[in-house]
C-alpha cells in the first residue's frame, strides 16, 4: 500500500465536504492523484446501503443492526474503492469512516466491544494515516444544516441529522475524546472560523503528516505570484 489515506470526521454541518474539495484542488495542483469518497457509500454496493440507512428504512433493525449495515457498506467500500486506490499510490480523501461508527452508533448505545469486532472485520487492516476532525459546536453545525436543507430542497434533515441537540453535543464530545485517545493520527481543527482559516489549518495538518511528500513552500501556491 503506497497511497495516503486521509479521513474527515465531525458532526453535522462541520464543513467537511467544502474542505475536502479544497484539499483535493490543492493536492492536484501539486501533481497528486486524488480520490474523493464518502461513507456510508463510496462504491455501488455501499451506496445502496446508504440509501437504506439515511432514509431511516433500516431504523427498525435497531442501533446494532444499523451498525452492521454501516460495517457491510464499509467492507465493500474498502475492497472496491479505497484499497485499490491506495495500492495505485493515490491520495484518498474520505468523508467519514470507522470513527463515525464509533461515535454515532456508540452514542446510540451499541456495545464498544461489538463495534470493535465490526470495525476490524470491515476495514480489513486499512486505517487512516491522518484523521482531520473538524470540530464545531453542535448549535453552529445544526444551524448550517437547517440553512442547507432549506436552500437545496432536500426534504429536510436525514435520519441522523434530525436528532435532538443533546445527541449532537454528546457526539461532539465523543469525537473529541477519540481524538485525544488516538492523538497520533488526529488533527483537531476549529471549524467555526472562516473557510479560508479552516483550509489553512487543514493544509498545515496534512503537511505535518506527510512532510516527505509535500514541500512546505507548496502551501503558498494559492497566493498571488510576486510581480517581477
Ligand atoms: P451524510 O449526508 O453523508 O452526512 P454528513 O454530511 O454529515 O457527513 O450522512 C451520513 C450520516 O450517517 C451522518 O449523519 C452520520 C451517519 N453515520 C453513522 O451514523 N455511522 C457511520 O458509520 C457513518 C459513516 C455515518
Amino acid at each position: 500500500m503506497s497511497g495516503h489515506f486521509i479521513t474527515f470526521e465531525g458532526g453535522e454541518g462541520a464543513g467537511k465536504s467544502t474542505q475536502i474539495s479544497r484539499l483535493k484542488t490543492w493536492l492536484e495542483a501539486q501533481g497528486k492523484t486524488v480520490i474523493v469518497t464518502r461513507e456510508p457509500g463510496g462504491s455501488p454496493g455501499a451506496e445502496k446501503i446508504r440509501a437504506l440507512l439515511l432514509s431511516g428504512e433500516a431504523r427498525d433493525l435497531g442501533p446494532r443492526g444499523e451498525a452492521m449495515l454501516f460495517a457491510a457498506a464499509r467492507a465493500d467500500h474498502v475492497d472496491t474503492t479505497i484499497k485499490p486506490a491506495l495500492d495505485r499510490g493515490d491520495w484518498v480523501l474520505c468523508d467519514r469512516y470507522a470513527d463515525s461508527t464509533r461515535v454515532y452508533q456508540g452514542e446510540a448505545g451499541v456495545d464498544t466491544g461489538y463495534l470493535k469486532l465490526l470495525e476490524t472485520a470491515a476495514v480489513a487492516g486499512i486505517y487512516p494515516d491522518l484523521t482531520v476532525l473538524i470540530d464545531v459546536p453542535a448549535e453552529i453545525g445544526l444551524g448550517r444544516v437547517a440553512v442547507r436543507s432549506k436552500s437545496d430542497q432536500s426534504g429536510g434533515p436525514d435520519r441522523f441529522e434530525g436528532e435532538a441537540l443533546k445527541v449532537h453535543q454528546r457526539r461532539r464530545k465523543l469525537f473529541l475524546d477519540l481524538a485525544r485517545e488516538e492523538s497520533h493520527r488526529f488533527a483537531v481543527i476549529d471549524g467555526a472560523r472562516e473557510l479560508d482559516e479552516v483550509q489553512d489549518s487543514v493544509r498545515k495538518a496534512v503537511l505535518k503528516s506527510f512532510p516527505e511528500d509535500l514541500k512546505p513552500a507548496d502551501q503558498k501556491q494559492s497566493q498571488p505570484e510576486a510581480a517581477n
